[in-house]
């Protein structure tokens, strides 16, 4: 049986567009109910210390002001004692708000002020009064990293560096061209447009709905149950709609906590947002310190690679993320040493953000391949060519599909690479030095167990439901997409429904997982449907079906078809009237099939970039970017092209921009605002254009697709610095690129 709308493969345009920007689709912080009351968070102003008073007694004072929550009036939890983690926790002891009056980080959550109004909780909080003593703190990386330690290895999915292979250091010491260079990345927020919010509806009977802004509403369900000792069944999360968080709604975030106990407690219905500053208090991109060291032969063979790298982490958590493995799967090589580790620091834990390891370590990568290139004399890309690795050689296994080749080659094609002038500051446009860099991307093609609901009503009306979340990437209308093919449905005849942790088991969505898992979850609920509709079909009285085999049947148009003679045909509310049903329903369970484990599954890209330099004030324009992905089978064109719009925008954010600087006097992030925290605006982004290669892959999932809200931003950065390196000559080996590191 196979479905020919032929839906899969086109730029179909969001199923939620209309609400998005009619403004009818609705976030965390909206929903409202009669006798709605508010929580304004106090933050700590230092960043380590114990808190020796809070006078709460002026606010309190005020009419309408319910509460102040503090560690010294907080409810007794058994989460205070024995410690929960939630699906995306490393190892260590999860941060509990309002624990006890330690201080471990700046902007530590240590208060919750109720009021009847938002304002009157804001202006309340203002006047809450707090005494310290304070502790001496350290959060500066650099000072830290003789501290730094290989990390516990806690969390699901971490892969711990694979052991040396070969003799790195010696092969190094030998090579006949050798770079061995330190590169340096800034903490980065995610800073989505939607600040995290929970608005918790209080029942009657004390059950909870909660609004959460959060990418996995059962993590969320799962979170609030364990450390409020209550049933699954107490406790509702909804969250249709997510205004952008890429890693930031993985784990449940205090505000979540902090709106639960204030309902409980006073038995209201609760609602708790961050401030844009506050969106400054919990997770980020580590902050890295890396050594890359390479050594080729004259002709640019490698034959040592060796990556250490030293990211942060807090005093309660070991946050680990994938960095250094990177350098010893893209490359041919046989001496490979690749080292990581983490050191403490008073701030909070970091936190995913998109592509989160993969960013940093291929942007020193790369650069180093770079820094190799220009002296061995070579072309950057012909020295990508020259080490292509056909095998993972960190697991000596084959890739499931790796058309990375094929990046390189349609990139530098589109890009028009081949009229590049080698040397350093030998192509300008008058006062602007031009330059052109490129580098490489990779990201892994993960699926996760993940189960779908089919409901299909004799009208012909589809609707698939699952607990997994859109946090703007396109999970509505891929979805629907996929129903609707696999039933031959009209787009219109589609309700996919997500984000409410009662509907059938979903991952968080992340890791660029979601299309693969959940996708592969409604293909066979929809087939499991499509299963009945045909046996049904073959006994309509007189049908043109009745001997046909399951292979020779379409669903087209409502109607099951003989392939070979289409008008041959039974519609799906006949062969539902003869089934005696008004609807048919099937949940799936799709689970990873076990051959993947024989092969490496990555998504591949090549990033060309053109900058312009001023040479007089330095400033650096990024003017044009090919990106070239390798990401299996495209299910929508158009979503498709913005998840990598997007991911090529943040990479000129984090190459030239973004970098959250801590007063390390004061333990604290200072630009926590978006007006000193640069991200790209408008005039930052020129033309980006977006490359899908054609790769094939029976391995990954049913649907050959490998996610793509990820490796768009891999690469992004290192091409850049390359091509600014190679527009002034200046190789800059810390991010931010900012001009008064170029001048
Ligand atoms: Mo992504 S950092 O797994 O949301």
């Amino acid at each position: 049986m196979k479905a020919s709308t032929r839906l899969l493969g086109q730029p179909v345009s969001r199923v939620d567009g209309r609400a998005k920007v009619t403004g009818e689709a609705r976030y965390a912080a909206e929903f409202h109910v009669p006798g709605l009351i508010y929580g304004q968070v106090v933050s700590s102003t230092i960043a380590r210390g114990r808190i020796k008073k809070i006078d709460a007694s002026e606010a309190l004072q005020l009419q309408g002001v319910l509460q102040v929550f503090t560690h010294e009036n907080r409810p007794r939890l058994a989460w205070f004692d024995r410690s929960y983690r939630d699906d995306d926790s490393p190892s260590g002891s999860p941060f509990r708000p309002l624990a006890d009056d330690k201080i471990v980080y700046s902007g530590q959550p240590i208060a919750l002020v109720v009021a009847e109004t938002f304002e009157l909780a804001r202006h309340a909080a203002s006047l809450v009064r707090i005494e310290y003593e304070v502790h001496s703190h350290e959060t500066d990386l650099r000072a830290r990293r003789d501290k730094a330690y290989v990390p516990a290895q806690g969390k699901d999915g971490f892969e711990p560096p694979p052991k040396p292979r070969g003799h790195a250091d010696k092969a190094f010491a030998k090579a006949a061209v050798q770079i061995d260079a330190e590169y340096e990345s800034a903490v980065e927020h995610h800073n989505p447009m939607e600040p995290h919010a929970s608005t918790v509806i209080y029942g009657d009977d004390g059950s909870l709905t909660i609004y959460d802004k959060t990418q996995g509403v059962q993590n969320s369900q799962k979170y609030v149950s364990n450390v409020f000792n209550l049933s699954k069944d107490e406790v509702h999360i909804l969250s249709p709609f997510v205004g952008g968080a890429f890693g930031s709604g993985l784990r449940p975030q205090y505000q979540l906590f902090m709106a639960v106990m204030a309902a409980r407690e006073l038995k209201r219905s609760v609602r708790v947002s961050l401030t844009r500053q506050q969106m400054f208090t919990f997770g980020h991109r580590p902050a890295t310190l890396q050594r890359v060291a390479l050594g080729a032969a004259q002709d640019g063979t490698l034959e040592a690679v060796i990556h250490e790298a030293v990211g942060e982490t807090s005093r309660f958590e070991d946050y680990i993320e994938v960095v250094v493995n990177w350098a010893g799967m893209l490359y041919q090589c046989d001496n490979v040493r690749l080292d990581y580790k983490v050191a403490q620091l008073d701030c909070y834990t970091p936190l995913d953000m998109r592509a989160p390891g993969a960013v940093l370590g291929v942007y020193a990568l790369e650069c180093a391949m770079d820094e190799l290139a220009h002296r061995a004399g070579l072309d950057p890309l012909a020295l990508r060519l020259k080490n292509y690795a056909e095998r993972d050689q960190n697991k000596d296994k084959p890739f499931s599909s790796k058309e990375l080749r094929a990046c390189y080659h349609q990139g530098a094609e589109r890009f028009g690479w081949a009229r590049r002038s080698p040397a350093p500051r030998s192509m300008r446009e008058g006062k602007q030095l031009v330059g052109w860099g490129m580098a490489t991307g990779i990201w892994d093609a993960m699926q996760q167990p993940s189960s779908a609901k089919a409901v299909l009503s004799i009208d012909g009306k589809l609707t698939v439901s699952s607990a997994t979340s859109d946090i703007g990437t396109g999970t509505y209308t891929v979805m629907t997409q996929i129903a609707a093919e696999t039933l031959g449905l009209r787009i219109q005849d589609v309700t996919f429904k997500l984000g409410d942790s009662s509907l059938p088991m979903a991952p968080m969505e992340g890791g660029s997982w979601t299309v693969a898992s959940v996708g592969s979850a409604v293909k066979e609920a929809c087939e499991k449907v499509r299963e009945h509709l045909f046996k049904f079909a073959r006994k309509v009285e007189g049908s043109p079906l009745a001997k046909a085999r399951p292979e020779e049947v379409v669903f087209t148009e409502g109607c099951i078809r003989l392939a070979a003679e289409p008008d041959k045909a039974v519609t799906l509310t006949q062969a539902m009237r003869q089934g005696g049903v008004l609807s048919l329903e099937e949940e799936a369970l799709a689970v990873p099939d076990p051959k993947q484990l024989q092969y490496t599954r990555s998504t591949h890209s090549a990033v060309f970039a053109e900058v312009k330099v001023d040479e007089d004030f330095g400033t650096v324009r990024v003017t044009r970017v090919v990106s070239a992905i390798a990401g299996g089978r495209i299910l929508n064109p158009k979503t498709a092209r913005s998840q990598i719009l997007g991911a090529v925008v943040w990479g000129i954010g984090m190459a030239l921009e973004e970098e959250t600087a801590i007063d390390q006097t004061l333990g604290r992030f200072m630009n926590h605002n978006l007006a000193e925290y640069h991200v790209p605006v408008h005039a930052d982004v020129r033309g980006i254009e977006v490359l899908f290669v054609d790769e094939d892959d029976s391995i990954v999932n049913p649907l050959g697709a490998k996610g793509l809200g990820e490796i768009g931003i891999v690469g992004v950065a290192a091409a850049i610095a390359n091509a600014v390196f190679h527009a002034t000559g200046k190789r800059v080996r810390s991010l931010p690129i900012t001009l008064d590191k170029l001048l």
